[in-house]
């Protein structure tokens, strides 16, 4: 099927970014963005790109290109399928809050409803492609329903889940290492293929069945991030033996059968991804009665959650085993750099730690602002939404943030950071100076040259 206009349900993180670059390199396929949230559409469509709802290293300038030619954001969501020949399925699928599987299996309401809403109002062939992160078999629920239709509408389903990691979106996306794609219909497959053909080599785009994509997705994300849990293992035992987590990642880095990428320890990966696929891919196994593969992969999970309490533990037995009452200067609220998205970020679960030590917290971000620290810690659930507003502050500016503070703790590796004036910071500051850095970016001899007391992870 030549594909002439496409529409992707959600303008999310990875809607928005995906469709930018897919417009950017069709200029002949108008590819039309929709999403019930009405705010978010607006902030799209907003006249000044910088208040677009996602920031992404080179998104606004791809937008500002194609936004109004053949990129468009909206609301009418029957009309955009209606006319487009091709359909992602982008929204968000998170862990289930209720029910079966609650706290586990990933909530699938929301693509239901897009497949309900697909099958209801189109009345020529189309192309569904599931975009989302997907349990494995999702594409048997998306069929049955789209093909009980009683209309004589055919529908092709493929998988082609997205691999882009957040803050590099834009990169990832004009140089994938690999374009997934899924399904039965191998015209299908080659419609969508000749999409991506725009600007990826024929080489790079993989072809296979609808389940092997599905669960290459989350395969995926539970190697990537075994690798952290893995090194954050080996963080604690430096600690206790005086080796370096910097160094022995750096050696065994450099055996080629291991790689030298992710294994940066830290405070715990966060985000919007790793923990959801993990816990959905331990559910599967957990369902298929698969008892010692689900126990092998929720030990990432117990590790990452260790690796942040941990991390606040040691940060209140440092300060003389009570935090009640100090100025805690929290520098990164974003799971990870150049990114303004904060969900499941270790920063809100630290931050609770401390909090229910009744610690004050001070919190700078370059892009996350105080509504959105003060939603994180609310959505816990953990104390009051006034008792959180009573001891949590966010700051403009770091050096407001650092001021009286008893501790910095560096919860996000933005670059900035490192090219902070630390003598002033120190200077401000409660003394002893302590600085907890939980991404391992500042230099200790430095810190303690100016008269920090600086501890970090892993060494
Ligand atoms: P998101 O929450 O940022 O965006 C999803 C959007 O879908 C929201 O704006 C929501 O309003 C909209 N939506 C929900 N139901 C809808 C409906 N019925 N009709 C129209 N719009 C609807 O989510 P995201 O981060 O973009 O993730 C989307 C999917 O992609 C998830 O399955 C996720 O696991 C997967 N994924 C995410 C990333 C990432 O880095 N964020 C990377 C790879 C894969
Ligand atoms: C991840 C996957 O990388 C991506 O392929 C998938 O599509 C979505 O999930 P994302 O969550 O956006 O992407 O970012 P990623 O770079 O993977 O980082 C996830 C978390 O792990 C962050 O909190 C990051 O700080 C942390 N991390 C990453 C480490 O602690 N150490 C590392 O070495 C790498």
């Amino acid at each position: 099927m030549k594909i002439t206009k496409i529409c992707c349900i959600g303008a999310g993180y990875v809607g928005g970014p995906t469709m930018a670059v897919i417009a950017k390199k069709n200029p002949n396929i108008k590819v039309t963005i929709v999403d019930i949230n009405e705010a978010r559409i607006a902030a799209w469509n907003d006249e000044d790109v910088s208040n677009l709802p996602i920031y992404e290293p080179g998104l606004a300038e791809i937008v500002k290109e194609t936004r109004g030619k053949n990129l468009f954001f909206t609301t009418a969501i029957d009309e955009a399928i209606k006319e487009s020949e091709m359909i992602f399925i982008s929204v968000n699928t998170p862990t289930k809050t209720y029910g079966k599987g609650k706290g586990m299996a990933a909530d699938l309401k929301y693509v239901e409803l897009c497949a309900r809403n697909i099958a209801e109002v189109a009345t020529t062939d189309k192309i569904v492609v599931e975009k989302s992160t997907l349990p494995v078999r999702t594409a048997q629920a998306i069929k049955s329903i789209l093909h009980n239709t009683g209309s004589d509408v055919n529908f092709s389903i493929l998988s082609n889940p997205e691999f882009l990691a957040e803050g590099t979106a834009i990169e990832d996306l004009l140089n994938p290492d690999r374009v997934l794609i899924g399904g039965e219909s191998e015209a299908a497959i080659e419609s969508l293929a000749n999409v991506y053909g725009s600007w990826v080599p024929q080489d790079r785009i993989l072809r296979t069945n609808v389940w092997s994509s599905e669960l290459s997705k989350l395969t995926a994300n539970a190697f990537l991030a075994q690798r952290i849990s893995s090194i954050n293992a080996i963080s604690e035992l430096c600690e206790h033996t005086e080796a370096n987590v910097n160094e022995v990642a750096k050696a065994i880095g450099m055996d080629s059968r291991i790689g030298s990428k992710f294994l940066n320890a830290s405070i715990g990966f966060g985000g919007s991804c790793f923990q959801k696929d993990i816990l959905n891919l331990v559910y599967i196994a957990r369902s298929y009665g698969l008892t010692e593969v689900a126990d092998y992969w929720e030990q990432v999970i117990i590790l990452n959650d260790h690796q942040k309490r941990r991390f606040s533990d040691n940060l209140i037995s440092t300060l003389y085993n009570t935090v009640s009452g100090k100025k805690i200067a929290m520098l990164g609220w974003a799971f990870k750099k150049d990114t303004n998205d904060t969900r499941e970020s270790a920063a809100i679960y630290v931050a609770d730690h401390l909090l229910n030590e009744q610690a004050n917290i001070a919190v700078y971000d370059p892009k996350v602002n105080e509504q959105k620290v003060l939603n994180d810690l609310n959505y816990l659930n953990t104390r009051s939404e006034d008792e959180n507003k009573d001891l949590v502050t966010s700051f403009n500016n770091p050096y407001e943030a650092t001021k009286d503070a008893h501790a910095v703790a560096i919860m996000t590796e933005w670059d900035e950071f490192k090219t902070y004036d630390w003598q002033k910071v120190y200077d401000q500051m409660k003394k002893p100076a302590f600085i907890f850095d939980g991404r391992n970016i500042l230099d200790k001899s430095e810190m303690e040259a100016i008269g920090f007391e600086y501890s970090s992870i892993g060494k």
